[in-house]
């Protein structure tokens, strides 16, 4: 894997540095990715997209439960690898780094990271479906119903069909605008708007790398490719 001596020095140099991952930052620990590269996640023959939809919490939220349930003991045993071990050491390594992720399985945090911007929620929360309070279920049930309230309880992810949490994308819009180098790290840059947090980077003059085994859309706007898995590559910046 051959990194550019002008990201080595980039690397060595810069104060302000954000970093966008997705489910293939994960895929080294275990955690199925929803479309390249990884094998694809199907839950009783509905596909992923259809069973973590808003619509489904509507019709039948005692299965979607059954799915995060499912998914959450599945997570359980998973630890992070050394893709989140070494951005979590980034963070004292920058002045300023940002983390933004589009996962919900906590594995960040479990490798040390902290102020991660979860654009997409965090599967080890749930949520009232009235009054917003959330509960962790890190190590502990949910109860029943809201406390507060009374109310059910849903999973406190964006599912698909809904809009994400108030303030979390254009917090780190305004964070992507201001770095000088921008890491892309195991997503297929499809969905938005968090694919577009690279391109307001790069618009504001970030260097921009990718880290994928596959291209993406997003490729041909990075300043730098480097094809290979995230635990392989990322551990290489010194
Ligand atoms: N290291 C780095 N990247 C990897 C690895 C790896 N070891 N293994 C797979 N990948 C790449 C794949 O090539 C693919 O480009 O990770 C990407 C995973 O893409 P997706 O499955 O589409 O996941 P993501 O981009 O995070 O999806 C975005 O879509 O389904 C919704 O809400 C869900 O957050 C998710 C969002």
């Amino acid at each position: 894997m051959h990194i550019s001596a002008e990201l080595q020095q980039l690397f060595a140099r810069v104060k302000r540095v954000l970093v966008l991952t997705g489910a293939g930052i994960s895929a080294e620990s275990g955690v199925p990715t929803f479309r390249g590269g990884g094998n694809t996640a199907v839950w009783k023959g509905m596909p992923f997209d259809v069973i973590s939809s808003a619509e489904m919490v509507e019709r039948d939220l005692p299965a979607v439960w059954e799915w995060f349930d499912y998914r959450r003991n599945f997570l359980e045993e998973l630890t992070p690898n050394p893709a989140h071990f070494e951005i979590a050491s980034w963070q004292e390594r920058f002045a300023e780094l940002t983390l933004v992720t589009q996962n919900i399985d906590g594995l960040h945090q479990k490798a040390g990271s902290r102020a991660v911007i979860e654009l997409h929620g965090n599967i080890w929360r749930a949520r009232c479906t009235a009054c917003g309070t959330t509960y962790s279920m890190v190590q502990q049930k949910r109860p029943d119903a809201c406390l507060e309230c009374g109310e059910a309880l849903r999973p406190d992810v964006v599912l698909f069909g809904e809009m994400l949490p108030p303030g979390a994308f254009e917090f780190a819009a305004a964070l992507a605008s201001q770095c000088e180098l921008c890491f892309v790290v195991g997503t297929s840059a499809l969905v938005y708007p968090a694919a577009g947090l690279p391109e307001i980077a790069k618009a504001a003059g970030a260097y921009v790398v990718e880290v994928n085994p596959e291209r993406t859309p997003l490729s041909v706007l990075c300043d730098e490719v480097l094809t290979g898995k995230a635990g392989e590559v990322l551990p290489l910046f010194q």
